[in-house]
């Protein structure tokens, strides 16, 4: 048998992290998973419960800064680590109006020792998970987010992963690292944390308590399976062209309010359970995928439809009530009440 590839996955412990991870696993046999993690309020060891004791010879858990180079460079040469994909980040828009630091900290600072590390060790492939929210804002009329339009972030947490990518650039271009940029649209599925808007929407719906929207609910959003995310960041990791940007989206736009009621109904609640509460500040009015140039070169298009994951992760959740209940601790409480109180 030919040596495994061992594969740096940093963040994986989180929402989408974790869903790789376990997809990766699964799928394929010829990659061995290394996670660095430094389980944040956002890292959940729960969330790789399921694959605990099942590949031990194939996946391997670090509980570690990736700001912290000297940690980072002495696992990339224990690993031998042929790749990096970089999920690790501070990554809630609401939190980052609250407190840019950590923001900046993680999201630029983590990146930026990565990516030294990443060319200390000659690393074969460094993947940075960035976001469609880099692109700021659209009209309504305006044309899809395409690779080419321009950095023009609204949010402290969209400004410091447009950082990030600018310095993935900069590797590439002047040290010749061999790197990929990922910029998704938002992801639903199993295991989000429940601070973004489909599962804190769920959870409230299941204890009737009051579903916030901020302002009059008319943004829109792109919605993406967090499965078809992940099958395009293998896409990217096995095929993506040195130094290319591939855009991910699920092409299912929706306003805010109707998504809400169409969770609603699902759930089998009342529309009168829908508050509208103080708009966010600087709140992007939509965001939009087009996806032409990783369906073109690598032949990746999303599998799963808006209607189909929404019901499938709203069965999640009603099935992992433990999972949800055990973070609905004192922390998330203090969050909930001081993020909601003024609204
Ligand atoms: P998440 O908040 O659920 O998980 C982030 C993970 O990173 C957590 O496990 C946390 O413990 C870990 N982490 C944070 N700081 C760290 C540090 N300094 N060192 C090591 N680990 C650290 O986030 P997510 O939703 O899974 O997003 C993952 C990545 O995908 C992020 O980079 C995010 O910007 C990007 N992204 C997310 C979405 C989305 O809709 N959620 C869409 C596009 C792109
Ligand atoms: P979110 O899940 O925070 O993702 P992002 O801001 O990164 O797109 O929010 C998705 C949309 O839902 C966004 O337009 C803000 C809105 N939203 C609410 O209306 N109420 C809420 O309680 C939250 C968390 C979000």
């Amino acid at each position: 048998m030919s040596e495994l590839k061992s594969i740096l996955v940093t963040g994986g412990m989180g929402f989408i992290g974790s869903n790789f991870i376990r997809y990766l696993l699964k799928l394929n046999q010829n990659f061995k998973i290394i996670n660095v993690d430094k389980l944040t309020y956002a890292g959940n060891p729960e969330n790789l419960k399921d694959i605990d004791g099942k590949f031990t010879n194939r996946y391997k858990f670090y509980n570690n800064n990736i700001c912290d180079f000297d940690s980072i460079d002495k696992i990339i040469k224990k690993e031998n680590i042929d790749s990096i994909i970089n999920f690790a980040a501070e990554s809630h828009v609401d939190r980052s109006i609250d407190n840019p630091t950590t923001f900046c900290y993680t999201n630029i600072m983590g990146t930026q020792s990565l990516l030294n590390a990443a060319k200390r060790n000659k690393i074969n492939k460094y993947i940075q998970i960035s976001t469609d929210e880099v692109y700021g804002s659209l009209n309504f009329e305006d044309p899809p987010f395409t690779e080419q339009t321009p950095l023009a972030p609204n949010s402290p947490y969209s400004a410091s992963k447009a950082s990030a990518d600018l310095l993935v650039n900069a590797y590439y271009k002047t040290f010749g690292l061999p790197t990929n940029i990922t910029r998704c649209s938002n992801n639903y599925g199993p295991y989000q944390f429940p601070e973004k808007l489909i599962p804190l929407m769920i959870n409230n719906a299941l204890s009737n308590k009051k579903l916030p929207v901020y302002g009059k609910g008319i943004n829109v959003r792109d919605w993406i399976c967090v499965t078809d995310h992940c099958a395009a960041i293998l896409k990217v990791l096995l095929n993506g062209r040195i130094g290319k940007t591939y855009n991910i989206g699920g092409n299912s736009e929706i306003a805010n309010i109707d998504l809400v009621k169409k969770l609603l109904k699902q759930l089998d609640k009342p529309e009168s359970l829908i508050t509208f509460v103080k708009d966010r500040p600087g709140h992007d009015l939509r965001y939009a995928i087009n996806n032409d140039k990783i369906t073109r070169e690598l032949n990746w298009k999303p599998m799963i439809s808006f209607n189909k994951g929404l019901e499938l992760t709203i069965q999640w959740y009603i099935h992992n009530e433990e999972w949800l209940n055990r973070i609905i601790n004192k922390d998330y409480l203090t969050y909930y009440e001081k993020q909601y109180k003024n609204r």
